[in-house]
């Protein structure tokens, strides 16, 4: 079933055209990846999927919703979450308060960002839960800032998955990791991928080819070619692109 559905859609910064025709469809329980050079649109275009920037022009159906211009706030609370290319994360809070700030249990019970959450038994547990997913339960009660870049990472999607998203979007998760952090990032969303869809941009083309299910270029502000990794490698424009080399 195709969970998440993108369709012409279009968008210009005063007279520059950003992205003019993106389509794109994500399958439920599917890693999808898009990849294209610097400056290609990948996060504007992820901007735009979750409501951080309205489209232009174009549809996007989640879940069989047109969502296409609410606020980001709305699109979350269907079910959508994102990570941020810069990472996100307070920095002199303990690891897990992170992590309960983004609970929707959180939010409901306390009606504002800063509430006493720790006096919550279940809501230290959810939040342990969800640091476990990603493998982080261990250092729940660490300072944040004392945690290694890779752990961040794995952080930042704790956050994410805290909202108890369907699908989950991550802008370049790899960006400043080492070969090690990176091959723990790739078995972390091996384990996700059977609880949520997951849609990633990524610059790693080896990282991005042994995870996705599909990929998606985008150039020009298009979708210029789409496929399983297998048909992208045999694919003429790849072929003739430095990506072969790369994977
Ligand atoms: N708010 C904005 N106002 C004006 N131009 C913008 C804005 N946001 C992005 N752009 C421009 O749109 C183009 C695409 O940017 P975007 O960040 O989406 O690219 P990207 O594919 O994510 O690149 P990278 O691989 O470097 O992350 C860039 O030329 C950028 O300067
Ligand atoms: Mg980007």
């Amino acid at each position: 079933m195709t969970l998440f559905q993108a369709t012409g859609l279009q968008k210009r910064f005063g007279s520059r055209v950003v992205l003019e025709n993106i389509t794109l469809g994500i399958e439920e329980g599917t890693v999808h990846g898009i990849m294209g050079p610097n400056g290609a649109g990948k996060t504007t275009c992820f901007h735009l999927l979750t409501g951080h920037h309205a489209p232009d022009a174009g549809s996007i159906v989640f879940a069989g919703q047109d969502i296409a211009g609410l606020p980001p706030h709305r699109i979350a609370r269907l079910g959508v979450a994102r990570s941020f290319q810069i990472m996100n994360l307070f920095d002199d809070t303990v690891v897990i308060e992170n992590v309960m700030l983004a609970l929707p249990a959180f939010k409901a019970q306390t009606g504002r960002i800063f509430g006493n959450g720790f006096a919550d038994r279940r809501l230290i547990d959810s939040a342990l839960e969800v640091l476990d997913m990603v493998g982080l339960a261990g250092s729940a009660w660490s300072k944040t800032k004392s945690l290694s870049y890779g752990d961040r990472r794995a952080l930042e999607i704790a956050v994410a998955l805290a909202a108890e998203p369907r699908i989950v979007f991550l802008d370049e998760p790899t960006s400043g990791l080492g070969v090690e952090a990176t091959r723990a990032l790739a078995a972390l969303i091996r384990r996700l991928r059977t609880r949520f869809t997951i849609c990633l941009i990524e610059h790693d083309m080896r990282f991005l080819f042994g995870l996705a299910d599909r990929i998606s270029v985008i150039h020009w502000g298009q979708v210029i070619t789409e496929g399983t990794p297998a048909e992208l490698m045999a694919n003429k424009w790849v072929a003739r692109s430095s990506l072969k080399e790369a994977v």
